[in-house]
């Protein structure tokens, strides 16, 4: 694997995760000092070279995160907003407190985190020919309509139109950082795993085992996504390679939504 982030500083969130320990990986295979940040109180995948333990929804935390970055690395040029969560819930069912949760997990989380980190991430930019990046994972929920997932649907939709926001306020300020979303379909993680179930309990499937089998012929392509799918996404948004992508959103999805 070609270096193509050589000497460059990452943070990811969610990196615990299916799909954020294939993006800490493959970051870190291309040369990437990464840095982890998760719930849980160590990194189970040692994909990353540090970790913080980060509750994405707790401003506090992410100042006491950033600034230990600062501290020891000097810089930030690249953060991944991976963390996120899934209700999957009829409307009507659907409580305010779940409603909030999964907003806070999944738009305020990203809110927050590039609040506190865009000043690094700006000075760090302009050492950088193509500007320092974030990029957050969204979701094709963030651009189709699906059944048992109205909160969730709506939280990726707002990440999806935060980033454009972000991406031009910060050309705006002359602030040399990228800002992209990634949207994938279903990825083989646990979460895909607990919609099933959730699909099946609530009478949209016969069968775990039947709506499993159903997944890889929505998709165009034939079959689910792997999280080192997504993660390659991602290591070309950070990367140079990319110089020119910003305020976009790249879907990462089989052909789901071409249909
Ligand atoms: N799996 C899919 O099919 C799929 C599809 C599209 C988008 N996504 C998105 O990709 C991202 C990763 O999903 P995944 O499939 O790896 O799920 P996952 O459940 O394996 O990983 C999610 C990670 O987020 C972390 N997290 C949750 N709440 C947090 C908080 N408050 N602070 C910090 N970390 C927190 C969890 O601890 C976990 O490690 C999510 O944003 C998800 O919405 C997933």
């Amino acid at each position: 694997m070609t270096q193509i982030l050589e000497g460059r500083v990452a943070l990811v969130t969610g990196c615990t995760g299916g799909i954020g320990s294939q993006i800490s990986r493959h970051l870190s295979d291309a040369g990437a000092h990464v840095i982890g940040a998760d719930i849980p109180d160590r990194d189970s995948g040692n994909n990353t070279a540090s970790y913080h333990q980060l509750d994405v929804t707790d401003e506090t935390a992410w100042q006491r995160v950033i600034g230990a970055i600062e501290k020891e690395q000097g810089k930030l040029d690249i953060l991944v907003h991976v963390a996120g969560i899934v209700v999957v819930e009829k409307l009507e069912k659907t409580t305010i407190e779940d409603w909030r949760k999964q907003m806070a997990v999944n738009v305020d989380g990203p809110f927050l985190g590039t609040k506190v980190a865009a000043d690094l991430m700006r000075r760090s930019g302009e050492n950088l020919p193509h500007g320092a990046s974030i990029v957050n994972i969204s979701s094709v929920a963030g651009l189709i309509g699906s059944p048992l997932h109205t909160g969730y649907c709506a939280s990726k939709g707002a990440l999806r139109l935060f980033s454009k926001a972000c991406a031009m306020e910060f050309s705006a300020l002359n602030y040399k950082i990228r800002v992209n979303s990634i949207h994938p379909s279903g990825v083989n993680t646990g979460m895909v795993e607990h919609i099933l179930d959730r699909f099946v309990e609530n009478g949209f499937a016969p069968s775990k085992e039947e709506a499993r089998a159903g997944l890889g012929p929505a998709h165009p392509i034939g079959r689910l996504a792997e999280p080192e799918d997504i993660a390659k996404a991602v290591r070309f948004l950070a990367s140079d390679e990319a110089g020119y992508m910003h305020g976009s959103e790249l879907v990462v999805d089989g052909g789901y939504t071409a249909q």
